[in-house]
């Protein structure tokens, strides 16, 4: 699965912001039809985001649509608009469902088939920013193959439970622990909640590592300016790469001196640091043996 460290939402007929963000150096770029395009604007948008995606280069970046919701009645048309220019992912934003992803999968099935293209090869992110979306998290996560990553949608979700926006997040916690639950179980991507204020970037540093703690591989963000700092929050430091290649070192001459666990620095050292120490390696895109 590719990297998607930053995640940034460009608003969909906005043809200014959408050159800006085609150059910038983002793992992944957000086409976005829902919120960020006014209702009376949606047919504008759905043209403009198809003829981009088949005009502009986006250098590295990956080139994500974010579709209205089922409920909504848009998601066909955005579909119909979109799939022939081939994005490279589609998200689906306010899922309570596996039934929503389902859909979502027969109609890209149908626009690959029809295109001649490689079936399951447009993958699919679900959002999930309501209450009942997080306690059917479990049905979502096994909805459907292409199904890649779950993002946690935090401002929507704190307003489905009717709770105060801290700065903290402590009113999200357990949501956002949830998404990384159930996506390790089942194997995807879990991505963080959005960081509204583009102007303190000493917060959303902390914020994305509070995420990255967590264990979500990426996060959402909104303005160029965030797309630095949340990237290195989720890519290790050289200290950390470090520290772990000489962990599994240490560990692997202690296995082949019959010894499991030993001690560094005063702690135990045993097989479950061994196996964050390749994940940390493996988020650096380095592989061990
Ligand atoms: N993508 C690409 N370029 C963006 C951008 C984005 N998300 N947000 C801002 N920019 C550009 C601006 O156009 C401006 O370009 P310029 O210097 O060439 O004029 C530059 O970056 C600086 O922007 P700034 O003036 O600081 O912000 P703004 O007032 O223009 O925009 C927002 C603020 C919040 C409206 C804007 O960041 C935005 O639209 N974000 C995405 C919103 C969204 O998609 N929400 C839905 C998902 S949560
Ligand atoms: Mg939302």
């Amino acid at each position: 699965m590719r990297s998607r460290r930053a995640l940034l939402y460009v608003p969909a007929d906005d043809l200014h912001k959408i050159n800006k963000a085609a150059n910038l150096s983002v793992d992944s770029i957000i086409l976005d039809l829902e919120d960020a395009t006014a209702t009376n604007r949606k047919q504008e948008a759905r043209q403009i985001s198809a003829n981009v995606l088949q005009t502009i280069q986006f250098g590295d970046s990956e080139r994500l649509v974010r579709v209205n919701p089922f409920f909504s009645g848009l998601t066909e048309a955005d579909l119909e608009a979109i799939l022939p220019a081939k994005p490279d992912g589609i998200i689906l934003p306010k899922v309570i469902n596996a039934a929503d992803v389902q859909t979502l999968s027969s109609i890209i099935q149908s626009a690959e088939q029809k295109n001649g293209w490689q079936i399951g090869s447009i993958p699919i992110i679900a959002v999930v920013e309501s209450a009942l979306g997080i306690i059917q998290l479990p049905q979502i996560c096994q909805a459907d193959a292409r199904l890649q990553a779950i993002i946690c949608g935090g401002e929507d979700l704190a307003a489905d439970l009717n709770a105060i926006r801290t700065r903290s997040a402590k009113e999200l916690f357990y949501a956002r622990s949830a998404v990384v639950l159930h996506a390790a179980a089942y194997k995807l991507q879990a991505i963080d909640m959005v960081t509204a204020d583009f102007t303190d970037l000493d917060f959303l540093v902390e914020e994305a590592r509070s995420g990255m703690e967590m264990g979500f591989s990426g996060k959402q963000i909104i303005h160029p300016n965030q797309v630095e700092p949340v990237q290195k929050a989720f890519t290790p430091e050289e200290d950390e790469i470090r520290y772990a290649q000489e962990l599994i070192r240490q560990f692997n001459e202690n296995q082949s001196n019959g010894q499991g666990a030993f001690a560094i620095d005063g702690a135990m050292v045993d097989m479950p640091m061994i196996t964050r120490a390749k994940n940390l390696l493996a988020r650096a895109n380095i592989t061990t043996e």
